[in-house]
């Protein structure tokens, strides 16, 4: 297949016919196909059924220090889940607080905490400095972007590369301006690029010294055990790293199970230097007596321990990998050598990158919703939904049945070919 900007207006116009008219077939299918949200597919889902009986009587019910996970008591962890966690990820079990079920809720909290009572060592309470930002690696997660337009942090976009964000970029910002007071990463996989962080990114974050003493890294982990492949990424442990350079207080690191288990009933972690700890515990302590050890305890019951959760992680690629095989190969199929449109080919993590020729993301997400495929909003991945070159679409692919994404991938392509064929047909008016 010829490159799009070499072809002729005839050979355009055919194009444009062609996808024209298929889209209009699927459209009169009355489809109603949904490619948003980085959702487990049901098949997920039904991997951890047993999980739910693991307790099903008193005994079940208590830790290994004695307390009984029924009633209230110990607010920051049951020492056995810690211990798990701790396992999974390589951080020390005094750094880490087991919370609810969301870590997006432990972010969203991190940060009303900070704006209202600042950050251990830190002045003042955010709020009370003027105008904060924030250090938005972009592409990213929509919601981190939407926690801080809520809260009305300003977001400073800067880009991403294979390697990790931009690492001059964010030097360049952090350590100019101490109203710069926080960065989003999230390092392993990343949303929605699948780019892990190298180890001289890690390294790097690990150096720094920002302008504000009171600035954090949210290093938000929520993929780190979500490899599609038997090759998988390496992330560098922040912490280790850290220690060198006497930094681990800059650093909120969050994950959860979400994405292994249920999601919405899954165990949420936050872990930070035992300086961080000690200034977070008080209020948690005031927000709650005590999160779900019921939960807390089935999460271990059921998986035992690290190993358990990563042979589980298995059955979930085998689930998933095939889908991303999928959106890949049609893409590959479609799209292969038109020059419209690139996309990554994660190895691990929930979501699949396309970007377009600039200037077609708002429309190709017009054309597929008038077709019945409903898509993360163009710009979702931007602060403030701005993408400055309108041309990123987020494909979450675990969701739908594999019938269904494979027809909701064929009908994005057509979207793509037909917007792509306006496109350079506007070169002939
Ligand atoms: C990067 C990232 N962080 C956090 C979350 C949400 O995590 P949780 O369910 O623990 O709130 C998601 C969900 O898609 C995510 O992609």
């Amino acid at each position: 297949m010829k490159e799009f900007r070499t072809l002729t207006k005839d050979e355009l116009t055919e194009e444009y016919n062609k996808a024209r008219g298929a889209l209009k077939e699927w459209e009169a299918k009355g489809l109603k196909l949904d490619l948003t949200r980085g959702k487990p597919g049901q098949a997920q889902l039904d991997l951890t059924t047993d999980m739910l009986s693991v307790i099903s009587d008193r005994e079940d019910c208590f830790s290994e220090n004695g307390l009984d996970c029924r009633n209230y008591g110990i607010l920051d962890g049951l020492p056995e889940t810690k211990r798990l966690f701790s396992e999974l990820l390589g951080i020390p079990e005094q750094r880490i607080l087991v919370l609810g079920n969301s870590s997006l809720n432990a972010m969203y909290d991190t940060i009303t905490r900070a704006m209202l009572f600042g950050v251990a060592g830190g002045n003042e309470p955010w709020c009370r400095q003027g105008r904060i930002k924030f250090i938005c690696p972009s592409p990213g997660y929509d919601r981190h972007f939407a926690i801080c337009q809520r809260i009305g942090i300003e977001m400073l976009p800067v880009p991403m590369t294979p390697e990790g964000p931009d690492m001059n970029a964010v030097y360049d910002i952090a350590c100019s301006d101490p109203s710069v007071k926080g960065i989003w990463c999230v390092p392993k996989y990343s949303n929605p690029e699948g780019i892990t962080y190298s180890d001289e990114t890690v390294e790097q974050f690990a150096a720094l010294r920002p302008a504000a003493n009171d600035f954090r890294i949210f290093w938000d982990n929520a993929y780190s055990v979500h490899d599609l492949t038997d090759e998988p990424a390496e992330l560098a442990d922040i912490f280790t790293a850290a220690e060198k350079y006497g930094t681990q207080d800059n650093i909120f690191y969050f994950a959860s199970t979400s994405k292994i288990t249920f999601p919405g009933s899954g165990v949420a972690i936050m872990a930070a230097s035992e300086k961080n700890i000690e200034q977070i515990k008080p209020f948690l302590a005031t927000q709650t007596i005590g999160y779900d050890k019921i939960n807390q305890m089935r999460h271990v019951k059921y998986f035992k321990n690290a190993e358990g959760i990563r042979a589980h992680m298995k059955r979930h690629a085998a689930i998933i990998k095939p889908k991303f095989d999928i959106v890949t190969s049609t893409f590959e199929r479609e799209l292969g050598g038109l020059g419209i449109a690139e996309w990554n080919e994660p190895k691990g993590g929930y979501f699949i990158s396309l970007n377009l020729e600039d200037g077609l993301a708002r429309r190709v997400y017009r054309l597929a919703m008038k077709t019945g495929v409903k898509l993360t909003p163009a710009g979702a991945t931007y602060p403030y939904g701005r993408d400055p070159r309108d041309r990123n679409l987020r494909i979450a692919p675990t969701y739908p049945e594999n019938d269904e994404l494979q027809t909701a991938i064929d009908i994005l392509c057509l979207c793509i070919k037909r917007a792509a064929a306006e496109k350079y047909l506007k070169n002939f008016e």
